[in-house]
């Protein structure tokens, strides 16, 4: 048996009426299908319970519930699988509406489950999905042990941050930051990728699996939209000028917890972080947006027109290794970008 938690938002106000249908339903659809748990409905905000066959709890959440227009911003708090017992045996799905309770106990109740679901979200927010996705599964992120995992790493940094962060008002420079870590995780999460940090204006993300052609899409699909945002970024706009470079590595990382109980991440280590970053910084040198190092080339399955750009030798690394980049990518004249970021910033307190 599988017991589900989860909260979400009314996506319109809600009468009695509708909050009555929803008890219908629920209580014709849930005895046939041994759902029992409880709906809570306070301000804006459903929590809901639902417990039963996991086969059927799954079905009815992803497949009804989820769904449902009434609501949206559907958060899974918890789920737990291989329960014995339920815990709300006689409910076929009992409702309170806390809206109308005038006592002080429901007015208590109210206000931890409205912090509760609203620190959710803001983990939820925060965090990587896989940290998530282990929470929602009752996992407690700190127990996993630390693996070895085969990855290809992408480092995408912007060009010039240094520039922009001595010259741009506060608002501006988020605005370029917040552009970037969006294209990023939007084109990242879209080919089966995690972003892992974000360190400042870098973000710094994973793709599992022994292929790279996730990488390599991700890294076209960002470089296309950046490209886009800066031809479709008004005349005075710093969004005219975010350029950015993107570093491939492909190889082993280790995965797991590091920190104290006073800051922990779950992060990847190792050779390959680091040569993405390093690769990704090399991008300036080479006049390229993409710069790949020769084991993202070697475990790509798609066909890809890669082009290189000789061999090279790279700090930290005992042997030259050949970098490439896609040819059909324009190069990127950087002497061109900084100079064009210069006169910008020289143009910003007039604009600004
Ligand atoms: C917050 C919320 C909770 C719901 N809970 C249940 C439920 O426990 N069981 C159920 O069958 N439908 C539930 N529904 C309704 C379903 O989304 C869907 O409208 C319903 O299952 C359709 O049933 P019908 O085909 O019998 O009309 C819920 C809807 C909302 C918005």
């Amino acid at each position: 048996m599988k017991q589900m938690y989860y909260a979400s938002r009314f996506a319109r106000p809600l009468s009695k009426a509708d909050l009555q249908e929803i008890q219908d339903s629920a209580h014709r659809n849930n005895d046939k299908w041994e759902i029992t748990g409880f709906l809570v409905s306070l301000g804006n905000t459903f929590f809901q319970v639902l417990e039963g066959p996991a086969a059927t709890v799954d079905r009815l959440y992803y497949e009804r519930i989820v769904p449902d227009e009434r609501h949206e911003d559907v958060l899974c708090l918890k789920t737990e699988l291989d329960v014995q017992e339920r815990m709300f045996p006689g409910w076929k799905m009992k409702v309170f509406n806390l809206n109308e309770a005038t006592e002080s106990l429901p007015f208590a109740f109210r206000q931890i489950l409205t912090s509760l679901v609203e620190s959710h979200r803001a983990i939820a927010e925060y965090t990587q999905p896989s940290i998530l996705k282990m929470l929602e599964q009752g996992i407690s992120p700190t127990s996993v042990r630390p693996r070895r995992e085969c990855v290809t790493v992408l480092y995408s940094d912007i060009i010039g941050f240094s520039r922009f962060a001595e010259h741009l008002a506060p608002r501006d420079l988020i605005g370029l930051v917040n552009s970037h870590a969006e294209v990023c995780s939007t084109h990242i999460a879209a080919n089966n990728g995690q972003v892992n940090k974000l360190t400042g204006d870098g973000v710094l993300a994973y793709f599992p699996g022994l292929t790279s052609d996730d990488a390599l899409e991700a890294s076209l699909a960002i470089l296309a939209e950046m490209a886009r945002r800066r031809t479709t970024a008004g005349e005075t706009s710093p969004h005219r000028y975010l350029y950015v470079g993107v570093g491939l590595a492909h190889g082993l990382v280790f995965e797991g917890n590091v920190g104290s109980p006073l800051k922990r991440d779950f992060t990847i280590l190792g050779n390959t972080v680091n040569l993405a970053a390093r690769i990704e910084s090399l991008t300036r040198d080479l006049n390229v947006r993409l710069n790949i190092d020769e084991s993202v080339v070697l475990s790509a399955k798609r066909e890809h027109p890669f082009k290189s750009l000789g061999k090279h030798q790279l700090k930290g690394q005992s042997k030259a290794l050949e970098l490439y980049t896609l040819g059909s990518l324009s190069s990127l004249d950087i002497g061109e970008v900084y100079q064009s970021i210069e006169d910008f910033v020289a143009r910003y307190p007039e604009q600004g």
